[in-house]
């Protein structure tokens, strides 16, 4: 429904004109700079809303500071037999098994290539393993993710290489350290090399996609290969397939079978491995929180925990179309009670500020 609604923002000029008037983020002390990148805003969309591009457009009009489109895979893949995508309204959370369904890496970079100039912030462009690919032998593996890379790069900002999606058989097998590391070294090499056309030959800074399941060793295996590999950062997290907390009955719940859970439930989790992935990796890579993130309140505490950015697709549906518009706000107000001048200064809390301000006028 929010893809049919937003048909006509994405596509007449002066709707998005008047929408992105009201609704873009427009002040300096929300601006973001990572990975050579300047982000008006720190929210963005999380992958997997928009998987073909069909609307780029119109979620930046709607505010978004960035966005992240696909799964896309190397090839065309019809979704998972429904019903694949189940609402879980008392748990404000959503169980999906779609299992990524897109047009090709190659028709869907076509589309943004026409459409890029007007979307007006960075691109993101997740790839994930073509369904017919077998994990055996791996340089099958590599070949799919390079042929996405290959189709992508030239139209994206960064890429986000997503091994952790619980809905393609055998791709969260991938975050394990030995098939990680020759995946970040064939995708890590591509991404330096310099593409044509519109990248101008620029290495495009790639990332990598955790799943909350990840045991915290794991973590800081995968964190130490994607360090290794000299990847600019990790987003953390996808789905889970965790079923723990939840006010939605045991039975319903086991009804609606296997896939990711998102929303609300996930927030703690994300919240935990997005401190760990950023004590881990240290101060100058990019990390992107994801899971849960609804408010103000969720998004200033990841970024708190070492988010550089954000992003919501559950709070989206839930909390609607005016969600980052009323973070956005919501971390400017912050700002101005805590008299922080500028989001770095916000996130790094109330006793930086005061002790910034006494550095200040205190002689030495
Ligand atoms: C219906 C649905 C489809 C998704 N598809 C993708 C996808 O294609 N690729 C991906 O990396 N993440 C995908 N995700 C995961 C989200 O990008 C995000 O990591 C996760 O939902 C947690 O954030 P949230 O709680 O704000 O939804 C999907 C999530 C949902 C709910």
């Amino acid at each position: 429904m929010a893809m049919a609604a937003l048909a006509p923002v994405e596509h007449l000029g002066a709707l998005r004109y008047v929408l992105g008037g009201a609704l873009r983020p427009a002040d300096p002390r929300l601006v973001v700079r990572t990975m050579g990148l300047e982000f008006p805003s720190p929210i963005g969309l999380a992958a997997g809303l928009d998987k073909n591009a069909d609307r780029a457009r119109a979620f930046a009009a709607l505010g978004f500071g960035h966005v992240e489109l696909g799964t896309v895979t190397a090839q065309a893949q019809g979704p998972n037999p429904p019903p694949n995508l189940f609402r879980l309204p008392a748990d404000r959370a959503l169980i999906n098994r779609l299992g990524f369904p897109n047009e090709g890496a190659a028709h869907v970079a076509k589309r943004i290539a026409a459409r890029r100039s007007r979307v007006g912030v960075p691109i993101g462009i997740s790839i994930g393993k073509s369904r017919s690919v077998a994990l055996e032998p791996l340089e099958g593996v590599l070949d799919d993710y390079r042929a996405s890379f290959r189709a992508v790069r030239d139209v994206a900002d960064f890429v986000v290489v997503n091994i952790s999606s619980p809905n393609t058989k055998d791709l969260r097998a991938m975050q394990a350290a030995e098939v990680a590391r020759p995946l970040f070294d064939a995708l890590q090499t591509e991404a330096t090399r310099g593409g044509s056309g519109e990248s101008g030959g620029k290495a495009v800074p790639l990332l990598v996609k955790i799943a909350p399941d990840l045991a915290d060793e794991a973590i800081d295996a995968i964190v130490d290969e994607a360090k290794r590999a000299g990847l600019a950062g990790v987003v953390a997290t996808n789905t889970t397939i965790a079923r723990t907390g939840l006010a939605t009955p045991g039975d319903v719940i086991e009804k609606i079978g296997a896939g990711g859970l998102s929303g609300k439930p996930l927030f703690a989790r994300a919240l935990a491995v997005v401190k760990r992935v950023r004590a881990r990796i240290g101060p100058d890579a990019c990390v992107i929180g994801v899971g849960g993130i609804d408010s103000t309140e969720t998004a200033l505490s990841m970024l708190r925990v070492g988010a550089d950015l954000v992003q919501v697709y559950t709070g989206f549906i839930y909390e609607g179309p005016f969600l980052p518009r009323s973070i956005a706000r919501g971390l400017l107000h912050r700002m101005d009670v805590e008299g922080a001048a500028t989001l770095h200064d916000l996130v790094r809390g109330p006793s930086h500020v005061a002790n910034g301000a006494s550095h200040a006028t205190v002689p030495t």
